[in-house]
């Protein structure tokens, strides 16, 4: 008898449950839902890029990025190969390059771009395509050393018209090249925000800012201000801070709703020719 006596009393109970969890969803969530995508609170995924300026005298110097591209399948990695300046005076990179290369290419998540130097449009625009064409050369020899885009280093940031025009047209050169695969992605590397009529739409990626970490929090509201979309924005950041993972996380996650394509280290000399100790918990952090 007891159970169906107090029948009526629990249903108005669960009544009273249901109404109080709605009131609270209606105080607090739907607030929260709405002020935390005004913060930048919404994570999108960025892409490691790798400026993989060491020699491999043996395919081990390479290690912590092979490391990195098993433990994290799904997070993406752009890594510029640069053999030596730019490609290197032989068509095909020596044994050893060929090697570490040959197994970077084993990753489905990495994405292999040619270092070419343009010297602020300054270098002999025919050696500035010849270099293209030798990294796009590579995959005559193996598929394995298919490069699937460009890296403009020194690429000019105050305007001219002819540096326009060699931009465009060394980009052209990437876009139309038959031996280049995939999106023949284009990044340009003026190290700091270009004069906006840079701003080409065969150019893919620009590096807008590449120096200490001091000097990027001074710079980040104007780098935040910028028009693009971020996934056309880079941003290279050295002498990083020592901090706990947590933190480096919250660090990432705001650099990531600014800019689709980041390198951090706590390097503060030699930045890419070495893997700092940072590196482990870069790459973690890129991907929770
Ligand atoms: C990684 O790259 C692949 C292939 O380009 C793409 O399909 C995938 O969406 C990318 N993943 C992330 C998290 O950006
Ligand atoms: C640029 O290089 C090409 C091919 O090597 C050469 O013919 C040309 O004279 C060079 N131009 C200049 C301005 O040095
Ligand atoms: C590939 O490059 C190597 C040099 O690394 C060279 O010895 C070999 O002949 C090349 N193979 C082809 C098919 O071009
Ligand atoms: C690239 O291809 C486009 C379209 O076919 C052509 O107009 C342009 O001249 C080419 N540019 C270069 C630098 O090869
Ligand atoms: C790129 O810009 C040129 C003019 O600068 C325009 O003709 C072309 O349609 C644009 N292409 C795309 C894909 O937006
Ligand atoms: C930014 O670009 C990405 C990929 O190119 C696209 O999916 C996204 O819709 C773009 N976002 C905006 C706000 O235009
Ligand atoms: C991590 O962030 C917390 C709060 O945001 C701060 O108190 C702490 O000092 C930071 N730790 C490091 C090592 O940066
Ligand atoms: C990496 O993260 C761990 C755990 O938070 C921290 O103790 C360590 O100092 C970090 N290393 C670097 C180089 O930032």
């Amino acid at each position: 008898m007891a159970p169906t006596k107090s029948l009526p009393r629990r249903k108005w109970c669960i009544s009273i449950t249901v109404a109080a969890i709605i009131v609270i969803i209606i105080v607090i969530v739907v607030p929260l839902a709405v002020i935390l995508p005004r913060k930048k609170h919404n994570i999108q995924k960025a892409n490691v890029i790798v400026p993989l300026y060491i020699y491999p005298s043996s395919t081990s110097l390479w290690d912590p990025l092979y490391n990195a591209l098993e433990i994290h399948p799904t997070l993406n990695f752009t890594v510029i190969i640069n053999p030596n300046s730019g490609p290197g005076t032989t068509q095909f990179p020596d044994a050893d390059y060929t090697a570490a290369v040959e197994k970077l290419s084993t990753y489905d998540n990495a994405l292999m771009v040619g270092y070419v130097r343009t010297g602020y449009a300054t270098r002999n625009i025919s050696t500035v395509i010849a270099e293209v064409d030798t990294y796009a050369s590579w995959s005559s020899n193996s598929s394995a050393l298919t490069m699937h885009g460009i890296f403009f280093d020194e690429a000019p940031y105050d305007y001219s018209e002819d540096a326009v025009d060699f931009m465009h047209t060394v980009n052209q050169v990437v876009k139309n090249s038959t031996g280049l695969h995939g999106p023949r992605l284009v990044l340009h590397n003026p190290g700091l925000i270009p004069d906006s009529r840079f701003d080409d739409n065969t150019t893919d990626v620009t590096v807008v800012f590449e120096h200490d970490y001091p000097t990027f929090l001074t710079k980040e509201a104007s780098l935040d201000a910028l028009p693009n979309n971020r996934s056309e924005y880079c941003y290279l950041i050295n002498s990083v801070p020592t901090m706990a993972l947590a933190n480096l996380t919250t660090l990432v996650d705001t650099l990531s709703s600014e800019a689709q394509y980041l390198f951090l280290t706590e390097e503060t000399v030699d930045f890419y020719q070495s893997f700092g100790s940072l590196w482990t918990n870069f790459t973690a952090a890129m991907t929770t």
